[in-house]
C-alpha cells in the first residue's frame, strides 16, 4: 500500500516536472534589439529581432505612457514580421514599449522596456534636409487652412450670438412695450382716481 502511494507520488512529480519542463522549453526567448524608428509627432515604428532557434508565429506589442497605465496591446500572428507601427500617438509624449514573441506553445517574456518621446507637431521632420522642404510647406499650408477654418467657425458663432442677442433685444423691447402699456393701463385708473382728488383739491380750493 505504501509502495503504491510512493509510486503514485513519483508519477505525479514526474508529470508535474515534465509539464514545467515543457512549458519552460516551449516558451520562446524574448525579442532583442528592440528599437523605435520613424519617430513622428503622432506615430512611431517599433522594430525588434528574434534570436534564432525557435519557431515564432507572431508578436505582441505593449504600449504604455510614461505615467503608467497600459494603453495598447497589439497582437499579430505573422511569422516574418519584425516591426509594428504605433499610430494615433500624442505629440511630445513619453511612451514605453515592450515586445513579446509568440511561439507555438506560448508567449515569451516581455522584452526590455524601450522608452521614446514623440516629436512636436512643428518639427515633424527632425532632419533639416532640403528634400523635405515641400512636405514641410504642405504641413504649414494645412495648419494655415485649419486656422482659417477655425476663424470662419468663430466668426459664424459670433454672428449667431449677435443675431440671438438682437432677437432677444427685440423680444425684450416688445415685452417692455407690453409692460409699459400695462403700466399705462394701471396708471390710467390712478389718474382717474387722481382726478377726484384734483376735484377735491378744487373743492378745497373753492372752500
Ligand atoms: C542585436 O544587435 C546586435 C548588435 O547590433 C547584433 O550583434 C545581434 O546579432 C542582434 N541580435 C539579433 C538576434 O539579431
Ligand atoms: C507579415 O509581415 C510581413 C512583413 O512585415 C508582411 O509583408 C506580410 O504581408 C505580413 N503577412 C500577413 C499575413 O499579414
Ligand atoms: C542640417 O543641419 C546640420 C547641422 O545641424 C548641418 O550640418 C547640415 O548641413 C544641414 N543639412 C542641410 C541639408 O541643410
Amino acid at each position: 500500500m505504501a509502495r503504491l502511494f510512493i509510486l503514485l507520488n513519483s508519477v505525479a512529480l514526474l508529470l508535474f516536472g515534465t509539464d514545467r519542463f515543457l512549458v519552460g522549453a516551449n516558451r520562446p526567448p524574448a525579442p532583442v534589439n528592440v528599437s523605435v524608428m520613424n519617430l513622428r509627432a503622432d506615430s512611431a515604428t517599433v522594430t525588434w529581432e528574434v534570436p534564432e532557434g525557435d519557431i515564432i508565429i507572431g508578436f505582441s506589442v505593449l504600449q504604455q505612457k510614461q505615467d503608467g497605465h497600459m494603453q495598447r496591446f497589439i497582437r499579430e500572428v505573422n511569422t516574418t514580421s519584425r516591426a509594428c507601427v504605433l499610430w494615433d500617438l500624442e505629440e511630445e509624449t513619453d511612451y514605453i514599449v515592450q515586445v513579446q514573441s509568440i511561439g507555438l506553445y506560448g508567449e515569451s517574456q516581455a522584452s526590455k522596456r524601450v522608452h521614446f518621446k514623440t516629436l512636436k507637431k512643428s518639427d515633424r521632420f527632425p532632419s533639416n534636409s532640403s528634400n523635405q522642404d515641400d512636405p514641410t510647406v504642405e504641413g504649414l499650408d494645412k495648419s494655415r487652412n485649419l486656422q482659417t477654418g477655425e476663424m470662419i467657425i468663430i466668426v459664424v458663432v459670433l454672428l449667431m450670438w449677435a443675431a440671438v442677442i438682437a432677437l432677444f433685444c427685440r423680444q425684450y423691447d416688445i415685452i417692455k412695450d407690453n409692460d409699459n402699456s400695462n403700466s399705462k393701463e394701471k396708471v390710467k385708473p390712478l389718474s382717474e382716481r387722481s382726478t377726484p382728488e384734483h376735484h377735491s383739491g378744487g373743492l378745497l380750493r373753492s372752500k
